[in-house]
């Protein structure tokens, strides 16, 4: 079934939208994106996801094309429009159509690229590996500087994921100097005891928005929270592991690199940090 996406100001059919072969956005991957999940027709954490695109934009100097209000308003609509219940919500912003090739950024009144599309995804949050938990592959992270700007840039990313279906499992996690950024499309995490670790912020990851609700739920919840970094041997000590993304919320890592995470099955910390991240975020959906 054909789907209603936005580009620029229109609602259109999938098959009528267009993009300009000039965009940025397609020559240079000069652009920024966002995702937001939906779960019962309603956006989780919509605001922080406008904070996180407001942030993005400001970094690679591009001018933000909506208000806050105007995001929720546009992404509302498609939802509607699309009779969306459970599934994501991509937006993207691109530097624009500059009608050449150049590799200079062109002049900052340029009107910008929106676009923005839905995908259905029934059962989001009822995802089998929440019950089995996933198996992951370590692969060296030579990405870019600015993991922090979310940016479509997402060539390396793509092969992480193939590298780890080639393995025969679901995900790879980043490595840099011996220790973990994070995972292909995910922030990643260990759990000792009551204790959850995961990597500080900076340049080297993207500030999750679903790692922001899950490191205050958890500390809501008595449990203790380390922002650190660790290596896979250690990751591979751990009690349980975890990931955690807009779309898949918080996900049980059950193996890394061929070994069992604690008992090799999913435990008792993530699966509640995963209940309690997906009550809280549907009462506070909109
Ligand atoms: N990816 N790290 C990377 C590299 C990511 O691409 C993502 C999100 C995250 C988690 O961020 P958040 O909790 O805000 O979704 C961390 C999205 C889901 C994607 O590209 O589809």
């Amino acid at each position: 079934m054909s789907r209603t996406v936005y580009v620029n100001g229109d609602y259109l059919p999938e098959e009528e939208a267009k993009v300009s072969v000039f965009d940025r956005g397609f020559l240079m991957a000069d652009g920024v994106y966002e995702v937001t999940s939906v779960l019962g027709g309603k956006l989780i954490d919509f605001a922080g996801h406008c904070k996180r695109l407001a942030r993005s934009l400001a970094e690679l100097d591009m001018t933000n094309p909506h208000s806050d209000d105007d995001w929720l308003a546009i992404h509302r609509e498609l939802v509607a429009r699309n009779g969306i219940d459970d599934g994501m919500v991509y937006l993207q912003v691109t530097r624009g159509n500059p009608g050449d090739r150049d590799f200079a950024f062109p002049p900052a009144d340029l009107p910008p690229t929106v676009v923005l599309f839905t995908q259905a995804k029934p059962g989001l949050a009822d995802n089998p590996m929440a019950q089995t938990g996933m198996r992951v592959i370590s692969i060296p992270d030579i990405r870019w500087g600015r993991r922090d700007i979310k940016t479509v840039q997402l060539l390396y990313p793509s092969m992480g994921k193939m590298m780890a279906k080639k393995a025969g499992v679901d995900d790879s996690w980043f490595v840099e100097d011996g220790l973990v950024t994070e995972g292909t499309s995910n922030n990643a995490y260990i759990v000792k005891g009551n204790k959850i670790i995961t990597r500080a912020l900076s340049n080297d990851i993207l500030h999750g928005i679903t790692r922001a609700a899950v490191l205050r739920f958890a500390a809501e919840a008595q449990m203790e929270v380390e922002e650190r970094s660790f290596t896979i041997d250690e990751a591979k000590t751990a009690d349980e592991a975890f990931i955690s993304s807009a779309s898949a919320f918080v996900m049980p890592v059950v193996e890394i690199d061929g070994a069992a995470i604690g008992t090799g099955k999913v435990g008792h910390v993530v699966p509640r940090l995963r209940e309690i991240y997906l009550d809280e975020m549907r009462k506070a959906a909109v």
